[in-house]
């Protein structure tokens, strides 16, 4: 089949906020312990932390990730994991259960930030506690000194502060999963007052207000109108989770499921503008899509109660996965004029790119790429690219365009990269690139995943689904002819 795609410098949708290519790690299963944090791994550093894990993390490129939950915040006592490792009490964690050793702790977080490159997105409990332990925490990590929790910091051995800038209002506050769940106006008060007093320790931060758990919850849009209504003024971001699954083994609709992304965007949007409207703010409240995924194999997983970081949601993704992942990073790009965070939920081993086996290695999970890809390469504005393709109807979408995409422009850099998915099962698209005012753009590299079948996946031994470059595109004038392969991630790069 035939497609035609038509790129200007005009076409600008807005630039790429680095943190939509965030990630999220949650104290759950293996995330942190055998994960992140494994003292005694041959590849551990001194603190702990395996450099094998990190080197992927650094690939990766991963410019912020949200802590410590996730379900799991909503019973976090931060101060359990500050000070003396010795000291710390093990805990029950009742969004899991299992066993929390506190172990690892804000500290350690902040810690392995700073040597995987990336910054803190912090979540505070606004479950079973509230703005007084929330704006202490503020003061722990960011307050330079001379008061009661800046000093505590200092005599656990961290002189300077950590200066967190973005923060999460608890989590998921709509589920009634949640410890401490709320109803919407609750919610509301509670994250208006603990805002209120985390900016007014820090007056640099930002923060998210906890949007409905998924579109599909009871209370959604009502839940974002009503809470937002009251917390507007103080709040700088509403969040959007979402996570999408094969269930039916209908593999052409797990495809087309970003369809239904984009609606729920839009419809945060719009309620996010209409209380803009009737406050008559001039105030903008952006997105931050703070857990996405694809989850759904292991979403079940009896392990042992109470045990320590025990095998859980440890997803083994595969090939079509990839692809779904590939689809929903574009969508969220088109949109980077409002979504200004994005965390691919989560980091290693529980729904995730990074896959380890404790006291063993470590391989690359088939979402990994696209997302490496896009991280690397998708940097500077996003431009919207006009697509004319053919269309289809699966068995839960109507006209569902075969080929989805989106174009990134660097312009200080002079480079350029074209995403894309060819959604067709079986035929490949020749796809027809009109660079219009891009004069003197070449492509120099093109690199793609396909040639798999939708089940195929990796594993320590056999690191089987991984991209392949392909020859350059046919080029002429301003005009790019490039195979798109059935059933494929597609990734052009061009520089002047
Ligand atoms: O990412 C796994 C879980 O999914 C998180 O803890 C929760 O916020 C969501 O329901």
């Amino acid at each position: 089949m035939k497609a035609k795609i038509t790129l200007a410098k005009e076409f600008k949708i807005g630039e790429i906020d680095k943190r939509i290519y965030g990630s999220f790690i949650e104290h759950l299963g293996r995330a942190v312990y055998g994960g992140i944090y494994e003292p005694g791994h041959a590849t551990a550093d001194e603190d702990g932390f395996r450099q094998d894990v990190i080197d992927l993390v650094k690939e990766l490129n991963v410019p912020v990730v949200r802590y410590p939950g996730g379900n799991f915040v909503s019973g976090y006592n931060w101060e359990d994991g500050v000070g003396p490792v010795e000291k710390r009490p093990k805990r029950l964690d009742l969004a899991w259960e299992t066993t929390e050793p506190n172990y690892f702790g804000t500290n350690e977080f902040m810690k392995w930030c700073r040597k995987a490159n990336t910054e803190c997105m912090m979540a505070v409990n606004l479950g079973t506690r509230g703005p007084e332990e929330a704006r202490n925490l503020v003061e722990y990590t960011n307050h330079e000194g001379g008061t009661a929790y800046s000093d505590l910091r200092k005599s656990h051995g961290y002189e300077k502060p950590w200066n967190v800038k973005l923060w999460c209002l608890g989590n998921e506050m709509d589920g009634p999963w949640q410890m401490g769940a709320k109803t919407a106006t609750e919610y509301g008060r509670v994250a208006l007052e603990a805002s209120k007093v985390m900016k007014w320790t820090d007056n640099s931060i930002e923060t998210v207000l906890c949007g409905s758990s998924s579109r599909h919850s009871r209370t959604f849009g009502e839940w974002e109108a009503t809470s937002l209504d009251i917390a507007y003024d103080s709040i700088d971001y509403v969040s959007l989770h979402q996570y999408y699954g094969n269930h039916d083994k209908d593999t052409e609709s797990f495809l087309a499921q970003t369809v239904e992304l984009e609606e729920f965007i839009h419809s945060v949007l719009c309620v996010c503008d209409y209380i803009k409207a009737k406050k008559k703010s001039k105030k903008v409240i952006n997105l931050s899509f703070d857990e996405w995924n694809v989850w759904y194999h292991a979403r079940v997983n009896p392990v042992e109660k109470w045990s320590m970081a025990p095998e859980i949601l440890e997803d083994i993704y595969t090939f079509e996965d990839a692809l779904v992942v590939g689809s929903m990073l574009i969508t969220l790009l088109r949109h980077c004029d409002r979504v200004k965070v994005a965390c691919l939920a989560q980091l290693v081993n529980v729904i995730a790119p990074i896959f380890t086996k404790t006291g063993g290695g470590v391989f690359k999970q088939t979402i990994y790429y696209p997302f490496e890809h896009m991280s690397n390469f998708g940097r500077g504005v996003a431009l919207n690219p006009i697509i004319s393709c053919p269309k289809h109807d699966t068995k839960k979408f109507t006209d569902v365009p075969y080929v989805e995409s989106i174009a990134t422009y660097d312009e200080e850099k002079e480079k350029m990269a074209l995403f894309c998915v060819n959604k067709s099962l079986d035929e490949n698209v020749v796809l027809d690139v009109n660079l219009m005012d891009f004069e003197g753009y070449k492509p120099v590299k093109f690199i793609s995943m396909d040639g798999y079948k939708a089940e195929d996946l990796n594993g320590f031994e056999n690191p089987f689904v991984k991209p392949h470059e392909n020859n350059l595109p046919d080029m002429d004038g301003t005009m790019l002819t490039a195979d798109l392969k059935p059933f494929s991630w597609n990734v052009i790069l061009l520089e002047k």
